[in-house]
């Protein structure tokens, strides 16, 4: 990553500039379904979504500077408009600036797996995000994830359960920048891949509460 890298900052944007509830509208100068990408590394699913669907808006939260700092270098460069990234920890943020029932879709892909068991605490799927995941899409939005780590995906599908009736499964559809054999073609997945380990998908859509 030695490149220089552009700052665009019609797409990289920071959480002190925001309004707390974002107004999506306003943000994206329209109203068009939302996606949401929790840990978008070095944008993959992002340029590769944008460009496919430029119908719809899509919004990347990463906390690692030095992925931010090159995804938003490739966005940019593409002179995509339905695209922005945030540099931020994506569990506070959901709470805090994401508003009830306002996004269509979420992505999380390869989510760091923390596989010693005294870190899975730290692990990103958990009751309370779920909680706000569920707060946050709309009622027939949907919830994609992968990853290649059998034991979260258990724990995944352990908090699932506490909330099924919320949730309907549905198939996992490839995404846009998936080539043959790939679910969502991000950098984790090719290197995973790469090197023949299983990958667990799971797609939920969000139903009405009865
Ligand atoms: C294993 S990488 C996967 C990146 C990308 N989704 C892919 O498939 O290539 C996980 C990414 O999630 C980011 N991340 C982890 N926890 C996060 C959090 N709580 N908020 C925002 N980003 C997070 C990490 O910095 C890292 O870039």
């Amino acid at each position: 990553m030695a490149k220089s890298l552009n700052e665009y900052p019609s797409i990289g944007l920071r959480p002190e500039a925001l309004a707390r509830r974002i107004d999506f509208v306003q943000l994206f100068g329209r109203s068009a379904p939302v996606q949401l990408e929790i840990g978008s590394g070095k944008g993959t699913f992002l340029v590769n979504e944008a460009q496919a669907c430029p119908e719809m808006d899509f919004f990347g939260i990463e906390w690692a500077s030095k992925y931010y700092r090159y995804a938003v270098d490739r966005l940019g460069r593409r002179k995509l408009t339905n695209v922005r990234l945030i540099r931020t920890e994506a569990a506070a943020f959901l709470r805090d600036f994401v508003a009830e029932q306002t996004i269509n879709g979420i992505h999380i892909y390869y989510p760091d797996p923390w596989p010693k068991k005294r870190h899975h605490k730290r692990r990103f799927i958990c009751q309370a995000n779920i909680d706000q995941i569920l707060r946050v899409l709309k009622t027939g939005g949907h919830l994609k994830m992968a990853t290649d780590h059998a034991d979260y995906f258990q724990q995944i599908q352990t908090v699932l359960r506490g909330c099924a009736s919320r949730f309907r499964r549905i198939e996992f559809r490839p995404t846009a920048g998936a080539q043959g054999g790939e679910w969502v073609g991000t950098n984790f997945e090719r290197k995973y891949l790469k090197e023949e380990r299983e990958v667990f998908t799971i797609a939920l859509e969000k139903v009405a509460l009865q």
